[in-house]
């Protein structure tokens, strides 16, 4: 087991339960919940209709039985579509039918709505880490939807000196500075695919409150995340799934682990 640090290492389900699940299902949020993760981690797009739904990319093609871009199809198209049967079905949780539920509604298209919902019906705390898409073609649509609906689930304006049941994510600095420019206390992360040469000093943009260094950033300059703690902020990593990159997290003192396997994650803590 791995040797526990002082504070606790959030545990975020990326996607949800995705290793055991179709991800951005309803199916695997629900495992996720199950599994006992701290955290639900979703992407989020704009239909061509205005809402806004979980997939991750800019086309459905290789998440559900459908084709073209999400932008360009309308919530009805997506709700006509299968998001669970590109994973061999063997590997789905075997729960729902006990909660009496149909297995289409575990794998059709997951609005950000509904997980809204789930995360509010939870029966404990979880949180969500929404991470917004491309947002730059949207020109501040996405931001402005997303705080709207927030705003009706009373999460846009958490209480500054108390941790926030949601986070916005973004590799768009952009995106990040429009959420913090009309809601200043809901947290943002910076996610980082690398460290850009203005950023080596642990400074953040304007706007981003946490560090998301990818995995491979934090493998290749451990040091970077000692200078993101010195200068005031926290590291939420991503995507973290191999026991040997739970141990060099929990080694360096990261705030959260973002992963696709939750339940292992937790096991290794000693959590579970
Ligand atoms: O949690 C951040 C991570 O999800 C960013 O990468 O491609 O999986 O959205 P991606
Ligand atoms: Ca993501």
């Amino acid at each position: 087991m791995t040797q526990a640090r002082q504070h606790t290492i959030q545990v975020v389900a990326h996607r949800g339960a995705s290793e055991d699940a179709p991800e951005h299902t309803l199916a695997a949020y629900m495992k996720a919940i199950e599994d006992g993760a701290d955290a639900l981690e979703c992407d989020v797009r704009l239909t061509a209709d205005g809402h806004l739904v979980c997939v991750h990319d800019r086309r459905v093609n290789r998440t559900s039985n459908g084709r073209g871009a999400v932008s360009a199809l309308e919530l009805a198209d997506l709700a006509a579509l299968d998001f669970g049967s590109w994973r061999d079905s063997a590997e789905s949780p075997d729960w729902d039918p006990a909660r009496g539920q149909t297995p289409g509604e575990f794998t059709s298209v997951l609005t950000l709505e509904r997980l809204l919902e789930l995360v509010s019906d939870a029966g404990r705390r979880v949180e969500l880490a929404i991470e917004t898409k491309h947002p730059t073609r949207w020109a501040g649509q996405v931001e402005e939807r997303l705080l709207h609906l927030l705003k009706r689930f009373g999460l846009d304006a958490p209480a500054a000196d108390e941790p926030s049941p949601v986070r916005v994510m973004s590799f768009s600095a952009r995106s990040l500075h429009r959420v913090a420019a009309a809601a200043p206390t809901l947290p943002t992360v910076y996610l980082m695919q690398f460290v850009s040469p203005r950023l080596r000093d642990g400074r953040l943009p304007a706007g981003s409150h946490i560090a998301g260094p990818g995995i491979r950033i934090v493998r290749n300059h451990p040091g970077y995340i000692a200078r993101l703690h010195r200068a005031g902020h926290r590291v939420h990593v991503w995507t973290v799934n191999e026991p040997e990159d739970v141990d060099l997290c929990v080694r360096l003192g990261v705030e959260a682990i973002i992963t696709n396997r939750p339940k292992q994650v937790l096991a290794q803590l000693g959590r579970l």
